[in-house]
């Protein structure tokens, strides 16, 4: 299982670094040639003309230039005048030699009107750029600042959540090698995804004025690079996440109690849970099944990974913007979890990083899943790694087993 993991991930690293990189074929030049030779009439339509072929001399050198009607500089400068180019900025296509399956929006330089969601009607490429500037900008940096605030806050008011009561000194294997390897496979791509696309995002107002242009375009560049390589092995490791711990996700009906308590976090006794409180639920659920796979979703799409996708403007502005949304939902739900697995409970970093708790910690913070364990429902041992440092768990639970 592990070897086809690691086989996994390798291919969605080659995978992900061979397509990302790849750059549009050049234009066949015999196509073109034909294509010139039946370009359409241009009865009242937007002509074209091979900027080589001007000879003329520049027609502002003409006399009476500035004055001259539309009609008449449409007749000395046929693509170059006011009506014309109008015509593009509202979006209109006009004529392009080059194949439409290899430059789907060529003859195209302004795209049509649109309104975006937060946008004026305006054309496409600028009611993005309002979207991104006026909303997922501002109000995607204040959500996350303040998810930080909060936790910081928390943290400083309750601190760690500590045990209660002593170590007993014997343990449940809470997660396999495997569930712990996906999981930091998992965790370690979601990070360098994370800072560097907060980097992409907002570096330009906390960094840019630091660095100076040089080393804030390399830094830029770089983590760029790391996102586009980093996106394709999160994408395998999260389905593989999913799949893994997706059967203790399932809703029990305990978790209504923990729900309405709080967890009962903020008292100094904790709701009872079976394996993962309904509080990892609403993440699992959440943040890694429904905003995850939207993420990855959207992520292929900008990554220009999705085979016989056309891939044009609108769509990697309505990719990016339902990108930067997921992301920053989760990013700020991810926030709570990454504190809750480093300082914000003792033995909880512990427990992904050995795959052990002690029987204390499993009774105070999911004491239905120690119940399982007692009564034989659940082994304490899962996997066949040696237990090389902790004393032999089946043997000595055995004791505590309550008689069925
Ligand atoms: C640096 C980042 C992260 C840290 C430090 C971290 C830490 C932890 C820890 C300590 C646990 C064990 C909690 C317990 O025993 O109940 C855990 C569980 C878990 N983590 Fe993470 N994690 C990180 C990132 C992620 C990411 C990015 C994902 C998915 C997108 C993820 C998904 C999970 C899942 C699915 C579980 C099992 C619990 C459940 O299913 O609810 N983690 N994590």
């Amino acid at each position: 299982m592990n070897k086809a993991f690691s086989a996994a991930l390798l291919l969605a690293l080659v995978w992900g670094s061979a397509m990302a990189q790849s750059t549009s074929p050049a234009p066949d030049t015999a196509v073109a040639a034909s294509a010139a030779a039946s370009a359409p009439s241009d009865a009242g339509a937007i002509k074209s003309q091979n900027i080589l072929d001007m000879k003329k001399p520049d027609a502002s050198a003409e006399a009476g230039y500035a004055t001259q009607t539309n009609g008449e500089r449409a007749k000395v400068q046929p693509g170059n005048n006011a009506p014309m180019w109008r015509q593009v900025s509202s979006g209109v296509t006009g004529y392009s030699s080059l194949p439409k399956a290899q430059a789907p929006e060529a003859g195209n330089l302004i795209q049509p009107f649109v309104q975006y969601p937060g946008s004026r009607l305006t054309n496409a490429g600028e009611a993005w750029r309002q979207v991104r500037n006026n909303w997922l900008l501002p109000y995607g940096g204040a959500l996350l600042l303040i998810v930080l605030g909060a936790i910081a806050l928390f943290y400083w008011r309750k601190g760690s959540l500590a045990l209660h009561g002593a170590e007993t000194g014997r343990k449940i294997e809470r997660f396999t090698p495997f569930e712990r390897s996906a999981h930091w496979a998992n965790a370690i791509a979601f990070s360098i995804l994370a800072i560097s696309g907060v980097v992409m995002a907002f570096g330009k107002f906390f960094l840019y004025p630091v660095m100076g242009t040089t080393l804030f375009g390399w830094l830029t560049y770089a983590l760029k690079n790391a996102h586009n390589f980093a996106g394709p092995v999160f994408a395998v490791s999260l389905l593989v996440v999913i799949g893994t711990f997706i059967k203790d996700n399932l809703p029990h009906k305990e978790d209504l109690t923990w729900l309405a308590h709080g967890g009962g976090l903020l008292s100094d006794r904790e709701v009872a849970s079976h394996r993962f409180n309904a509080g990892e639920k609403v993440v699992f659920w959440g943040g890694v099944f429904f905003l995850g796979l939207i993420v990855v979703g959207s992520g292929l799409v900008l990554d220009k990974l999705i085979p016989g996708l056309v891939y044009e403007r609108g769509t990697m502005q309505l990719a990016h913007m339902v990108h930067a949304v997921a992301t920053v939902l989760m990013m700020a739900m991810f926030l709570g979890h990454i504190y809750m697995g480093t300082i914000g409970m003792d033995g909880a970093y512990k427990a992904m990083r050995t795959g052990y708790v002690d029987e204390t910690w499993a009774k105070e913070h999911h004491e239905l899943w120690l119940d399982d364990v007692k009564s034989g429902k659940i082994p304490a041992q899962r996997s066949q790694s040696p237990l090389s440092d902790i004393r032999p768990v089946h043997a000595s639970l055995r004791s505590l087993r309550k008689p069925v």
